[in-house]
């Protein structure tokens, strides 16, 4: 498979239109990491992407207590391909100086085992050191060769705006912001937040684009997620899905049996944010990367709209 790759951002790196999350990898607190699936099946996920072409992979120091840094970097450096590799800095209220950026950086660098991180992202906007210090020690970072681009996560548009302003100040571009998108959850498109990093030559990243799994159809008021999502998407809620869903399974029917969870990554492709789709084994890898081998029309995607805003706010 030879899927053209796009511009992050004005950054020049270019990286696949979906790219693979992977809080779960190693994971026990919140994904149950070992009951259901373990280090076989992400090897055989991670090695089915190196080889179908996608090699954008999306971690952060906090998923799994650094265990998914860890894995990523035993398996690259197993593997030997080259990847383009995303991580983020958490903010803990203890960080209160910008030196402690530098030293979390430190500890993702070692535990993916790379010399160079392509993009790092401050992963919340709730922090202590205020926006224009933690952008000017990512400038630092690109300057002494440690990160290629900044980017942001789950940052409103006054702070992209001001983010982009502090990073351009010291001559660098503000890559992208990654927050949470997807038919459950279009916040984004509703605030004008895609049309500002559209006009910033921001890109945005798509989390939970499947809902968290809850787009796959699996879930149903009687079998709902058994881990820590069951919480977060209440029985209630998941009664409300089935007319979307049904809609889904229509729309992937007509494209010759796509699944549903390829028409909700092809619905955020469409709205121009790149998806980053959590995989636990190869199968699901498989799916997900098979989405890349067709489009939604705009009738489809306008139905799809429609049907998002019927299931309402979660
Ligand atoms: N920046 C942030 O604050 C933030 C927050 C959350 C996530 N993220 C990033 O975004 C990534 C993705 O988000 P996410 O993991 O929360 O949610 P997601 O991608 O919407 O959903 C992932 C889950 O969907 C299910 N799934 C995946 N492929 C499937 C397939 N082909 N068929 C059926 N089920 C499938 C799997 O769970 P089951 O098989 O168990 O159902 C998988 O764990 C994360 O890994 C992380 O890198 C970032």
């Amino acid at each position: 498979m030879n899927f053209p790759r796009i511009p992050l951002g004005t950054t020049g790196i270019k990286i696949p239109p979906l790219g693979i999350g992977t809080w779960a990898w190693g994971d026990r607190m919140f994904w149950g990491y070992g009951r259901g699936y373990g280090d076989a099946d992400i090897r055989d996920a991670f090695e089915y992407c190196l080889q179908a072409g996608i090699n954008f992979f999306d971690t952060a120091e906090v998923y799994g207590l650094g265990q998914s840094e860890k894995m990523i970097g035993r398996l690259l450096k197993a593997d030997g391909r080259p990847a383009v590799l995303a991580t983020k800095y958490f903010p803990f209220p203890f960080r209160l100086t910008k030196g402690r950026v530098q030293r979390a950086l430190r500890g993702s660098l070692q535990r993916l085992q790379a010399g160079t991180v392509d993009l790092y992202q401050i992963h919340q906007p709730i922090s202590l050191i205020p926006d224009k210090a933690l952008m000017q020690a990512l400038a630092g970072s690109v300057r002494a060769g440690r990160i290629r681009a900044a980017g942001v996560s789950n940052y409103n548009l006054e702070r992209t705006r001001q983010c982009a302003a502090f990073l351009k100040a010291e001559g660098l571009p503000l890559a992208s912001n990654q927050v949470s998108f997807s038919l459950l959850n279009r916040d984004p498109e509703k605030t004008g937040l895609l049309a500002l990093c559209r006009e910033l030559g921001v890109s945005v990243i798509a989390y939970s684009p499947l809902g968290m799994g809850m787009l796959s159809g699996r879930y149903t008021p009687e079998s709902p997620p058994r881990d820590f999502r069951g919480n977060r998407y209440s029985k209630e809620y998941l009664s409300r899905l089935p007319p979307l869903l049904e809609l889904m399974r229509e729309i992937g029917r007509a494209h010759g049996g796509r699944s549903t969870v390829q028409v909700a990554l092809n619905w955020v492709i469409a709205k121009g944010a790149i998806p980053i789709p959590g995989v636990k084994n190869k199968r699901q890898a498989e799916d997900v990367i098979a989405a890349l081998e067709w489009r939604l029309t705009g009738e489809e995607t306008a139905q799809l709209d429609s049907a998002s805003d019927a299931v309402g706010r979660r």
